[in-house]
C-alpha cells in the first residue's frame, strides 16, 4: 500500500511492561496487591474450557503478576529476528521510564545503553523504530507522590523525555509521547481497576486528562527544540460510535459519548502533532433509550467476538480513518488486534482491517503505517496473561516462541501490498 508516493510502514506494536519482565514500577506493586482478589473474582465467571487450558489461566494468581513476562528485555534480538522474518519494516515499542529514572533526577546509564541497543537492533534489521515514551507505567517515586496530579508532574515527565530524545535523536525519527491517555485516566480514576485505582473520581479523571494534554504540548516543544526534524504525536484508541437512529436524542447521546470517550482533548493533541497515532479496537452503538438502559448507553451487536468478548467490526477502522482525514495529517494505525488464543480469527481480522484501511487510502486518507497489536502474547494489564494477542505465541513455562499461522498470513499481505 503506497500513499502519496511514500513507503508504508508495516509492523507490530508492544509495550515495555507487558513483555520485558523484571520491571519495578507502580504496576508491579499494584499486581502484588491485587492478584489474589483478581483470581478470586475470576472464579465467579464461566470460563470456556479452551481458556482454562491456557497457562497461566484466569483462575491462577500468577496470571495477574507480570514477573518475567516474555523476558523480552533479554531476548529482544531474537524477537526482532522473528519480526524481520515476518516481513515487518517497522516496530513500535515503549521505553520504561522506571528503568531510566528509578529515583527522581537520577538517570540509570546502563538502562539508557540498553534501549540504545534495542533501537540499534531494529535499525540493523532494517526496521524503523516507533518509540513510545509513556505506555501507562510510572516510576514508584512519581506515583507515590501523587502521579499526574502532583504539581511538578509535567516538569518531571518533560525532563525524562528531553533526556531520552537527546540520547537517541540520531537513531529515532518517530516519537509517540503517550499511549492512550484517555484509557489510562478512565481506568485509573473512574473505573478504579488499574493504578492508581480510584473509582468514580470524575473531577480527577478530567483533571488528569487536562494535565496530560498540557504536559504533552510542553514535551512536543521540548522535543522539537532538540530535534526539529523529529515526528512527534501520541496514540489514542478511538471508538467508532454510531447511533440507533437519526432521532435528536440519539444524536445528542452519540455526540456526548464520542466526545468524552475519544478524548475530549483530541483536537488539541492533533493540533500539536506531526502525525496522528490511531488505535482501533471497538465499535459501539447508542441504545434505543440511552438514558434508561441498565447497562450503559452503548452496546455491541457482537456477531463475531474475540476471546475477550470484544466485537470484531472491521468497517469501523474505515469510518474513523475517514473522520481523521479532515485533519490533513499523516496517520499511523499504531494498534489493532484481538485476543484469540486458538488463532482462529486473527488472519481474517487482519485481512479485513487492512482491506478497510486500503479503502480509506483509496479515498484520499493519508495512512502511512499499520502496526498489529501485538508481536508477542503478553501481559494484558489487569486481565493478566490469559488473553493471547500475539502474532507469536509464548509458552510461559519455557518462554519458547512459536509463530502463529496468522502471522504468516499477515506476512503474505505485506508482501502483496509492498509489490503494488
Ligand atoms: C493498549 C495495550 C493493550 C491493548 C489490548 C491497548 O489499548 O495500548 O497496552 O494491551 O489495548 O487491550
Amino acid at each position: 500500500m503506497k500513499t502519496t508516493g511514500r513507503d508504508f510502514f508495516w509492523g507490530s506494536a508492544t509495550s515495555a511492561h507487558q513483555i520485558e519482565g523484571g520491571n519495578h514500577n507502580d504496576w508491579s506493586e499494584w499486581e502484588l496487591k491485587s492478584a489474589k482478589v483478581e483470581a478470586q473474582n475470576a472464579e465467579k465467571k464461566n470460563w470456556p474450557e479452551y481458556i482454562l487450558k491456557t497457562y497461566p489461566n484466569p483462575l491462577q494468581e500468577k496470571n495477574y503478576i507480570s514477573g518475567a513476562a516474555c523476558d523480552h528485555y533479554n531476548r529482544f534480538r531474537e524477537d526482532f529476528d522473528i519480526a524481520k522474518s515476518l516481513g515487518h519494516n517497522a516496530h513500535r515499542f515503549s521505553i520504561e521510564w522506571s528503568r531510566i529514572e528509578p529515583e527522581e533526577g537520577k538517570f540509570n546509564e546502563q538502562e539508557i545503553e540498553h534501549y540504545r541497543e534495542v533501537i540499534r537492533a531494529l535499525r540493523k534489521r532494517g526496521m524503523e523504530p516507533f518509540v513510545t515514551l509513556w505506555h501507562w507505567t510510572l516510576p514508584v517515586w512519581f506515583s507515590e507522590r501523587g502521579g499526574w496530579l502532583h504539581p511538578q508532574a509535567g516538569e518531571a515527565f518533560t525532563r525524562f523525555v528531553s533526556r531520552i530524545v537527546d540520547e537517541y535523536k540520531d537513531d529515532v525519527r518517530f516519537w509517540g509521547v503517550y499511549n492512550e491517555p484517555e484509557t489510562f485516566a478512565r481506568h485509573g480514576y473512574f473505573r478504579g481497576d488499574r493504578p492508581p485505582g480510584y473509582g468514580w473520581r470524575i473531577f480527577s479523571y478530567y483533571r488528569v486528562l487536562k494535565v496530560l494534554v498540557e504536559t504533552y504540548i510542553q514535551t512536543y516543544k521540548a522535543i522539537k527544540k532538540i530535534d526539529s526534524k523529529a515526528q512527534v504525536g501520541i496514540s489514542e484508541s478511538l471508538v467508532y460510535f454510531n447511533s440507533y437512529s437519526r432521532m435528536p436524542l440519539h444524536l445528542i447521546a452519540l455526540r456526548i459519548v464520542r466526545w468524552w470517550r475519544n478524548n475530549p482533548f483530541l483536537e488539541e493533541y492533533i493540533a500539536h502533532s506531526d502525525y496522528i497515532g490511531f488505535q482501533y479496537y471497538f465499535h459501539s452503538r447508542i441504545r434505543r433509550n440511552p438514558w434508561k438502559s441498565q447497562w450503559g448507553i452503548q452496546y455491541n451487536e457482537n456477531k463475531s467476538v474475540s476471546d475477550f468478548g470484544w466485537e470484531i467490526y472491521p468497517e469501523g477502522i474505515y469510518q474513523i480513518l475517514k473522520q481523521l482525514g479532515k485533519y490533513h495529517k499523516p496517520i499511523y494505525i499504531t494498534e489493532n488486534g484481538l485476543a484469540d488464543s486458538r488463532d482462529e480469527k486473527r488472519a481474517n481480522f487482519i485481512k479485513e482491517h487492512i482491506r478497510y484501511t486500503r479503502k480509506a487510502v483509496s479515498e484520499g486518507v493519508d495512512v502511512r503505517g499499520y502496526f498489529h497489536w501485538s508481536l508477542l502474547d503478553n501481559f494484558e494489564w489487569n486481565k493478566g496473561f490469559w488473553p493471547r494477542f500475539g502474532l507469536v505465541e509464548i509458552d510461559y513455562r519455557t518462554l519458547e516462541r512459536k509463530v502463529r499461522g496468522s502471522a504468516l498470513e499477515y506476512k503474505k499481505i505485506i508482501n502483496t501490498e509492498t509489490k503494488k
